[in-house]
């Protein structure tokens, strides 16, 4: 019997969790130089902790189970229940704002695709406890950084970003009643996955019937499609006069003129159709895409005001935003823009060689010096001519070959070989281990 992996689920073999590590680091660095501190939670949680966040719903979409105390337990599908978890239990100690990241492993009972699997790892960066245009655009100014450290341009990616504060001020303004914005809300998020003509039935369906038909949709249409800077333009015209449009309207305003003083207005963009699945974003929100192929977003967040509330914690209002190992791979991929192994993988320092069989002693014993130190030192398994051993240390991605010849033993000296350059000089094995990182004297 031929056992393989689980749908949607991932095998890393070394040369992919070189490239893992590689976008995890770079994650792990970005965060860091942004003034972020790491957190991370348990794997499973109580069910009901994503219950409560997004209602009975959530269950089939995540992987649960009984444990054997009778207790229901899921895996966590995102972290941002866990991170609201985690301040509600020291909210009253935690010092103010909380600038957090983690990069957990997260299992959602999806049907994978491109750019979607069933485990993955998501890197989340969020900023709890200010509520404030600047903390907005410094989680959008993160995203955007490790994209520009990943060699992506604004031509190869776009930050799209809406407020739903904004959305929902608008439609009130234009009399949809509260309790109609969720079905608006969805309509909207969907409109790049429709067609033009789609899209208008799908605003149909939502419009009253009766005299107000028209012109509903008229104005569905007219929001639902605002992007761009004249998109933005369009909508001071309808903000005007009602005070929380126009309030909300400034504080968008806000954040796109802090991402310009930022430099990365040029990844940028307003539009009205991102209005993002989860429930619970209340403020802000973005989306990064490709703007090749993939149609999938890349990274996604925003501002939620009830989160830690609702799951019992104090009225805190946060941001942030997740991106996963799968999508950022997927489109490196599509862009021909995956690093060389070279570039990625940590070069070994050492491989030591022996000139002969009856050495090998030596060999281990300068081994185990080397890597005592703190270096990292290869050897052979086999015994066999110098140059196989040679080819061996530079396929093993090594920087010095230390050959251990008689002289060795005779006069008390062993060569070594600069895999990068070819350079070879002979030196005291004394003068060796005392400075093992400068063989060649520099
Ligand atoms: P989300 O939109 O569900 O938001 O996911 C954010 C990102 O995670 C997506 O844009 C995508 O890059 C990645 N992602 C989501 N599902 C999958 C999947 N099945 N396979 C691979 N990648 C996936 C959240 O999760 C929010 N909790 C993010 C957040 C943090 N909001 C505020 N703070």
């Amino acid at each position: 019997m031929k056992f393989r992996t689980v749908k949607g689920t991932r095998d890393f073999y070394p040369t992919d969790m070189a490239i893992r590590n590689w976008i995890v680091d770079t994650w792990k660095r970005v965060s860091l130089n942004h003034g972020f501190e790491e957190y991370d939670s348990p794997i499973f949680e109580y069910l009901d902790l994503f219950k409560a966040k997004s209602g009975e719903a959530i269950v089939s979409e995540l992987f649960h189970f009984t444990d054997r105390g009778d207790r229901e337990l899921a895996i966590r599908p995102e972290m941002t229940p866990s991170l609201a978890r985690m301040i509600n239990a020291r909210a009253q100690s935690l010092p103010l704002p909380i600038k957090w990241f983690s990069v957990p492993r997260l299992c959602r009972a999806e049907r994978p695709q491109r750019g979607r699997l069933r485990e993955f790892f998501q890197w989340n960066i969020d900023i709890v406890g200010i509520d404030d245009a600047v903390t907005d655009a410094e989680c959008i100014f993160v995203a955007v950084d490790f994209f520009r450290q990943i060699g992506l341009t604004p031509a190869d990616i776009v930050m799209k970003i809406n407020s739903r504060a904004l959305l929902a001020a608008l439609l009130s303004a234009r009399g949809f009643a509260e309790n109609r914005h969720a079905d608006i809300f969805v309509v909207l998020d969907k409109r790049d996955k429709l067609s033009q003509d789609d899209f208008i039935k799908s605003v149909e369906k939502i419009t009253q019937s009766g005299s107000r038909r028209g012109k509903e949709k008229t104005t569905l249409i007219e929001i639902g499609q605002a992007h761009g800077k004249t998109g933005l333009e369009s909508l001071a015209g309808m903000a005007e006069g009602n005070k929380s449009a126009e309030r909300e309207l400034t504080r968008l305003r806000n954040v796109f003129d802090i991402l310009n003083t930022l430099g990365v207005a040029d990844y940028c963009e307003f539009d009205m159709g991102i209005v993002r699945g989860l429930a619970y974003y209340t403020g802000v929100v973005f989306e990064a895409f490709g703007k090749a192929g993939l149609k999938r977003a890349i990274c996604g967040g925003g501002r939620y005001d009830q989160l830690l509330e609702v799951l019992g914690g104090p009225p805190m209002s946060g941001t942030g935003f997740g991106t996963s190992d799968v999508v950022i791979l997927d489109l490196l991929i599509e862009l021909n823009h995956v690093p060389t192994e070279a570039t990625i993988s940590k070069q070994n320092d050492f491989y030591v060689i022996d000139a002969d069989a009856n050495l090998f002693n030596e060999v281990l014993s300068l081994v185990a010096k080397l890597r005592k130190a703190g270096f990292a030192a290869e050897f052979s398994y086999r015994r066999q001519a110098i140059g196989k051993q040679i080819k061996q240390a530079a396929a093993n991605n090594t920087r010095w070959a230390v050959i251990v010849g008689n002289e060795y033993t005779e006069r008390g000296v062993l060569s070594v070989k600069d895999l990068d350059t070819g350079e070879q000089v002979e030196i005291p094995i004394r003068t060796f281990l005392d400075n093992p990182h400068a063989p060649m004297g520099k």
